[in-house]
């Protein structure tokens, strides 16, 4: 059997204790499960930074590009808040992302029924919501060029960034979209400010002339990005899969992540073009949360977003259905259990830290698995 190889970048902040507690879960399945994990670490962040004045080294992006599947923590921190705007960490993790040509990020949104009431909505409103976020990744504002401040002298400035997307990337993420769905409720809305916005115009006109060719099963809506921010907290149910661009991606995701109440929870796959020879595709995963720096060192992280981007990587980089199904059942049964970290915790409920969160999942994991 050919090695399985993940690169493991646990960035800063809470991101070293996340990963060491989802690494605990991958030691487990290689000695119980025989699953031929092989695991190399690199730096990224402001860690990176402290060992090499980069975001990320040179070797660790060729060993990022070479593995089957790159793990995630988070980046940044007031620490590195004055470093140089092109080593700032979160440098890092968009050079990974560009690189990597991670054009697909899949950010799921899922209320724990254990956890309807950490929600700032209602439970009623929130109970049992299940959707998944489309964010495109490499391309829109993020990257579009020109991208500068201009002095103008006598103290004026000028500040550019620019929103640009082409036929064939917006096509990619919309298929990937309607693939997805196809495997859910069949409901796709795509976001954009088409009002505004000669992006929007496009990426509406491509998302549906594909739908009309190729995915007429599907249901296809178009919403306006505002009006779509004001849905998702009026009646969060109302969507399946929604499909936007990387801005809107960011925020959208944001606030579909806090209507679950469990922000501390939630993974997030970034995923690149399928290989036509192989069949393989870059990935990298990781939480939707992010360094937590005032935490960070104390045990009292939420382990449990690492560890359901771990049972993500493990289904689409790996087929390992099964094995990704037991992670997720053994994260529903220590919350059902009353398992809380101080994130999730409410009254009753048994505290925990990041570290006994991440041996209670092993112990159900094996349990599970058995
Ligand atoms: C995210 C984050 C990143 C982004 C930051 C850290 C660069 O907010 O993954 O959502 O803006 O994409
Ligand atoms: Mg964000």
């Amino acid at each position: 059997m050919a090695a399985r190889k993940l690169f493991l970048l646990a960035g800063d902040g809470i991101g070293m204790e996340i990963m060491a507690e989802a690494g605990k879960l991958i030691t487990c399945m290689n000695d119980e499960l025989d699953l031929g994990f092989e695991c190399e670490e690199g730096l990224v962040g402001g860690a990176a930074y402290d060992a090499c004045g980069k975001a990320i080294s040179e070797g660790d992006m060729r060993q990022a590009l070479a593995a089957d599947a790159v793990l995630f923590g988070a980046v940044g921190g007031p620490k590195w808040a004055d470093v140089p705007y092109d080593v700032r960490p979160e440098a890092g993790l968009l050079r990974l992302r560009k690189e990597l040509e991670l054009f697909a990020n899949l950010r799921p949104a899922i209320c724990y029924p254990a956890l309807a009431s950490a929600s700032s909505l209602k439970p009623e409103l929130v109970d049992g919501l299940d959707i998944l976020i489309v964010r495109e990744l490499t391309g829109g504002v993020y990257f579009g060029e020109p991208k500068e401040i201009t002095d103008l002298g006598h103290g004026n400035k000028r500040a550019v960034d620019t929103q640009v997307y082409e036929t064939g990337e917006i096509e990619r993420i919309a298929a990937v979209a309607f693939e997805l769905a196809r495997g859910r409720n069949r409901h796709v809305t795509s976001m954009e400010k088409h009002n505004v916005m000669k992006s929007g115009v496009l990426w509406r006109e491509v998302v549906s002339a594909i739908h009309a060719v190729q995915y007429k099963d599907v249901a296809l809506a178009h919403m306006l990005a505002d009006a779509g921010a004001m849905q998702l907290v009026r009646a969060p149910r109302q969507f399946d899969v929604i499909v936007t661009d990387n801005l809107f991606g960011d925020l959208l995701s944001d606030v579909a992540a806090m209507l679950t109440g469990s922000l501390g929870m939630l993974p997030s796959a970034s995923l690149g073009v399928v290989d036509s020879k192989t069949g393989s595709r870059r990935a990298m995963y990781e939480p939707v949360h992010g360094s937590a720096p005032d935490i960070a060192g104390k045990g009292l992280a939420n382990p449990i977003a690492m560890i359901a981007s771990l049972a993500m990587c493990l289904r689409i980089s790996f087929g390992m259905n099964d094995e990704a199904g037991w992670l997720e059942r053994a994260i529903s049964a220590v919350l059902d259990d009353g398992l809380r970290t101080a994130d999730i915790y409410s009254n009753g409920m048994q505290k925990v830290s990041t570290g006994e969160m991440g041996d209670a999942l092993v112990t159900k994991f094996k349990q599970i698995a058995a």
